[in-house]
């Protein structure tokens, strides 16, 4: 399966701090927003990934992130000028996803708890039909909401309802088998002027094809588009990274965990750092000899 990394956007509730810089390039304590859809894609096995931008900061993300040979993937670069909605990204991407299925990660999106790696896992695997996230929100009308039945089969999705007929969000990570491109395609653009994502799932949902994969309550979804919730995001990433001694969105970790490079790759990585990454790096190559 493909990836598409969507990091373009205006960033406008972050003004005046991202008039000169991304929001995906942004920290999020110790490593650049990005580094979170990017390390989320990774855990679901996927190697092959479109970055989309703005054409303004296409030459930062490619200093920040290269080509992906370094961690054993492989990163593509694609422009998306103006914020014309989620599901532009699968027509940007037509050619890069090849006539495959492929997986949307939204740039700004950060993912975190156990088991997640298996669900992803799993929503990879995909060869029909849709599979999307949907975790628990305390302000439903500000999200695309879908409404399941007991059984937890999607019954309706609504963007943004007025009167939300659940709180299960559906989440900034999305998994479409070959069709989605020209669903997107025959998208008529909504009236604030995007191609709206909710559209796509909603034609799944039509033809029966769209599962839902509920995140448990132990499994933390945190959007950074805000002052605050860029600042809460930070402070999540420090209090676990500090408890528990593991770094979250590790690309670095993530891709020797998954055989994507090997030791000698890893060491090389870890001593180009002169901070507590080596340490931390070093020190994973010491407990797996071990
Ligand atoms: P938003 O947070 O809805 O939009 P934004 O990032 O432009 O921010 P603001 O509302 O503050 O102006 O977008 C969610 C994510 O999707 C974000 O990471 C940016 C990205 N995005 C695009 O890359 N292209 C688009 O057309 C849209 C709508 C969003």
């Amino acid at each position: 399966m493909k990836g598409i990394v969507l990091a373009g956007g205006r960033g406008s509730r972050l003004y005046p701090v991202t008039r000169g810089v991304s929001k995906h390039l942004l920290p999020v304590y110790d490593k650049p927003l990005i580094y979170h859809p990017i390390s989320t894609l990774m855990l679901a096995g996927i190697r092959d990934m479109l970055i989309i931008t703005t054409g303004e900061y296409l030459d930062a993300y490619k200093a920040v992130l290269g080509d992906g040979a370094q961690w054993g993937v492989a990163f593509q670069y694609a422009v998306q000028d103006e914020p014309r909605g989620l599901a532009e990204a699968f027509i940007i991407g037509e050619a890069f996803i090849g006539g495959g299925a492929s997986a949307l990660a939204l740039g700004d999106n950060i993912f975190y708890g156990a088991g997640l790696t298996g669900q992803l896992q799993d929503a990879a695997a995909l060869t029909t039909g849709a599979c999307v996230f949907a975790h628990q929100v305390p302000d439903p009308h500000r999200f695309g909401i879908v409404e399941l039945s007991p059984d937890g089969a999607p019954v309706s999705i609504e963007e943004k309802p007025a009167e939300p007929r659940s709180n299960q969000a559906i989440t900034g990570l999305y998994f479409y088998d070959a069709d989605v491109v020209e669903i997107a395609k025959a998208i008529a653009p909504s009236t604030r002027g995007e191609v709206e994502i909710t559209c796509v799932n909603k034609v799944y949902l039509d033809r029966g094809d769209l599962s839902v994969t509920k995140l448990p309550r132990g499994t933390t979804w945190l959007d950074a588009g805000t002052f605050d919730s860029l600042l809460e995001a930070s402070h999540f990433v420090q209090a676990l990274e500090k408890r528990q001694g593991l770094k979250i969105a590790c690309v670095e970790e993530i891709a020797w965990r998954k055989g994507f490079i090997d030791d000698g790759a890893l060491e090389a990585l870890a001593r180009a750092y002169s901070n507590d990454y080596r340490t931390y790096l070093l020190a994973l190559l010491d407990k797996s000899a071990q």
